[in-house]
Parts: structure tokens; sequence; C-alpha cells
């Protein structure tokens, strides 16, 4: 369901609400007896069942007020896949945290329904709010610890992890040792430390200079691709939303909602400076301006 024009970046700009699913539609008679010809006249293709993968996280019809303050979100409908990469886009105050923090369970929506996994999600922050006082393994063993990990286990664990975030190296320096961008990859080893299917990321790496964030889009990357998380990614950042996101979802402000999304098919291999992050971010951009100038007008 494509009602934008081609896209110049190849990625694929779907209209709100256009939550395709990840597999094939089920149901279409293409199976062998459909290509082998009239001798299978008569036979029915057995088909397999009509259904798709429950999604990870589906936002259904999602109203948000603060009181009798206005209307901050307004009808948002969303599904997220699991294993999906999906980033969540728009200008400061549309309402992105909001959002975050109702799928995170922080907040009730004023109307419509947010189904999560049972097992939760986690949920990583601008500021790595680490304990000061504790190394950066220790952070991250009291959430294995609060995770129920056996004490036994959690020197190696949080060791593990910690390399997995590429800060091996600096397990035992506590937070004002650490710099910014470590800090933020010790909060992601935490936030692993969790376990949780769904990682909940709010504009994690928005106070980080240029150089330290594309390192950090790197490693986020890697780890996405080998730990199988459902990440949904919050940014007012174009660039770093084509960067990352398998998904890119447009919110509009005043009251905010989905504008548009774009589907990126091919992943791999991007960098901030690629051709086809520049191209979907030029685009991605003169959508987002449309929505400004029409909020202003
Ligand atoms: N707890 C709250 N009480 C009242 N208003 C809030 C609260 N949280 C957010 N808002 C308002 O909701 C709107 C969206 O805020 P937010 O979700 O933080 O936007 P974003 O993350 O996109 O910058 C803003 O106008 C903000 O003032
Ligand atoms: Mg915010």
């Amino acid at each position: 369901m494509s009602t934008a024009p081609a896209s110049a970046s190849g990625a694929a700009p779907t209209r709100k609400a256009a939550s395709a699913p990840a597999s094939p539609e089920a149901g279409a008679p293409t199976g062998t007896a459909a290509a082998l010809g009239p001798s299978f006249d008569g036979v029915a293709p057995v088909l397999p069942p009509a259904t798709r993968p429950a999604p990870a996280v589906r936002i259904d019809g999602v109203s948000k007020r603060f009181g009798s303050g206005p209307v901050v979100l307004d009808d948002v409908s969303l599904e997220i896949q699991a294993g999906e990469f999906v980033c969540l886009l728009g200008a400061s105050g549309c309402g992105k945290s909001t959002l975050l923090n109702l799928i995170a369970g922080l907040d009730q929506p004023t109307a419509g329904r947010i189904q999560t996994p049972d097992a939760g999600s986690a949920v990583m922050f601008q500021e790595s709010a680490l304990m000061p006082w504790l190394t950066a393994r220790r952070n991250v063993e009291l959430a294995l610890r609060l995770r129920g990990v056996p004490r036994a286990d959690r020197r190696d664990k949080a060791l593990s992890l910690l390399d997995a975030v590429n800060l091996a190296d600096a397990a035992d320096k506590r937070p004002h040792e650490l710099s910014g961008g470590m800090r933020q990859r010790v909060a992601l080893a935490r936030a692993l430390a969790q376990d949780r299917p769904v990682l909940l990321m709010d504009e994690p790496f928005a106070a980080l200079d240029a150089i330290t964030r594309d390192l950090l889009h790197e490693e986020l990357e890697r780890v996405w691709r080998a730990t199988g998380r459902t990440i949904v990614f919050v940014t007012h950042n174009v660039r770093e939303a084509a960067r990352l996101g398998q998904r890119v979802v447009l919110m509009g402000s005043r009251p905010g909602r989905v504008v548009q999304e774009w589907r990126i098919a091919k992943t791999a291999g991007r960098r901030i400076e690629s051709p086809e992050v520049a191209a979907l971010s030029v685009e991605i951009t003169d959508q987002l301006r449309k929505e400004i100038r029409r909020n202003a007008a």
C-alpha cells in the first residue's frame, strides 16, 4: 500500500497505520499444485494457515491527555513485529516520550489499548542513570540481581555483557571516570541484562558528540542483530532514524499522531554518510517540514 511518490532512497513509504505483516500474506494459491498444471486439476492446494505472527507491540487507537490539558496523542495505531527495529521520529514535543512511556507501561492511555509481551520491556533514556557509587560491572550486576540471576553467575554475565558493548576494559571504573559514550554503553549493557524481549530507547545518544554517536549506532546495530531484540528507538534526529531503523515512523505534532512511515529493505552496511541514508533523510525531512508548516499555519 504505497500512496506516496516513488522513493529516491529506495525505502518504501507507507501512509498512516499501514502495518503490513513481516511475513508474506498467507492464502494465495501459489503452492506446488497450482504450479504443476492441469494433471493436478481438482487437487486443492494445501494452504498454510492464514496466520500472521503476533506483533511484539500492538498499539491500537491510543490517545493521551494529561488531566484537562490538550490532547497529546490522538488515535495512534502501530504494530511492531518481534525483532523489528523501529525508529519513532518527530519534532520535540510531539509526544514521542509519552508514547514510549505508554509502551513501557509507565503510564496509561486515556483511550485505546497497548499490548506488549508478558516479559515486558527494558527502557533506556538520554541520561544513563547509573548508580554513581557502583562500578560499571556492579551497575550491570545490579540489573542481573533484580532479574534473579544467582550471585555466583552475575560477575561473568556482567563482564560478558560489558564485552558485548566493547567495554570490558572499563568494568572496574565508576560512572564519573567514564565518558558520556561509555556511560551509555554501560546503560545499554544494563538494559540487556534485564533480558526483556523489547528494548525501548528514548533519545539515548542525543547528548553525545557526532563521532561517539556514530560508533554507538554501530554497536547498537550489532547488538540488535546478535540478540534479536525488538527495538523502539525514539529520536528527533532524521539522519539517526534513517541510519538505524528498519522502519521509520514519522509523528506529527499537536496532537501527536502517525503521519507516514518508511520501510527500509536493505539495512546491512548502512553508515550515517551512506548515500541511501542521505537520500532517505532528504525525503523524510521534506515530509517533516510539511508537518511543521501545517502546524504553524
Ligand atoms: N506528565 C505530563 N504532564 C503534562 N503534560 C505532559 C506530561 N508529559 C508530557 N506532557 C506534554 O505532552 C507533550 C508531548 O511531550 P513529550 O512526549 O515529552 O514530547 P517529545 O518526547 O516528542 O519531545 C508536551 O506538550 C508536553 O508538555
Ligand atoms: Mg522526549
